[in-house]
């Protein structure tokens, strides 16, 4: 089943601490972000990708896609000053209805078989969203007292990517904007409506590249990719 990504690249990666957008930084020899966008590139069921960057990346943004042959990019819009604006920046370029995945550009690990589990959610239910179990015990804590141990079995910790039916995703994001919510992923502005959001089980190696102990990590998974392949 065919889907569209919409990929937020347009922040400036603070807590990687690197001085400059993270998404640049290489992880054996290719920039994070072209390792997100190829996972899409060799996936036939990916018809495009909508891109959202800082005005001031454009240009070098461009010539990383060129120089890795990325050939599925439809639309390059400008981010904005949150992750969800700069969604909502790709919803506004897109007109299409089907289906379309929204996908951290930060998040280079994720499985094709995640990606199928979540298009044919999507199509049935309307949104679905790439999640795991959590693996530790946890309590909600008030001024540094345990209030309540919550029950595990029911917590998962949510991921990239989320997929909707394009009409559920827009409808919600506009709502949203219009009301001045800010959420910190699509589902929540999709719940806001009180529209049902199914979870598809993805894998833990699925982090975002968030601080340097995530680099360390990700190298760790491509070394571990590597040998699977030899
Ligand atoms: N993003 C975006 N527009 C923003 C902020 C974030 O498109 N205004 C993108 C990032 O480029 C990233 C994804 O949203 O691909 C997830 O955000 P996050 O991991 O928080 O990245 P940054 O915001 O860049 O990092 P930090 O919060 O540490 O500054
Ligand atoms: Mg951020």
């Amino acid at each position: 089943m065919d889907y569209t990504v919409m990929m937020p690249a347009a922040g400036s990666g603070q807590r990687m601490g690197a001085g400059y957008n993270k998404l640049f930084l290489q992880l054996n020899h290719k920039p994070i972000i072209i390792r997100t966008l190829l996972v899409f590139e060799e996936d036939p069921a990916c018809t495009g990708i909508i891109l959202a960057v800082k005005p001031d990346e454009r240009n070098e943004i461009q010539s990383m896609l060129d120089q890795f042959g990325i050939s599925k990019i439809q639309t390059i819009v400008d981010g904005g000053t949150e992750r969800q604006y700069s969604v909502a920046a790709c919803i506004e370029a897109h007109a299409e209805n089907g289906i379309v995945l929204v996908h951290d550009a930060a998040r280079p690990f994720l499985k094709k078989s995640v990606i199928a589990n979540l298009v044919q959610k999507a199509t049935k239910y309307g949104a679905a969203i790439a999640a795991v179990q959590a693996k530790d015990t946890m309590k909600i804590v008030t001024d540094g007292v345990v209030e309540e141990t919550v029950d595990r079995e029911k917590l998962w910790i949510v991921q990239t990517p989320q997929a909707f039916r394009y009409d559920v995703l827009k409808e919600a994001s506009e709502s949203a904007n219009r009301a001045g919510f800010l959420g910190t992923d699509e589902a929540m502005l999709v719940e806001r409506l009180g529209h049902p959001v199914h979870i598809v089980e993805s894998t833990y190696e699925n982090v975002k590249m968030t601080t340097q102990e995530d680099l360390a990590f990700g190298e760790i998974i491509l070394n571990r990719q590597q040998e699977d392949i030899l």
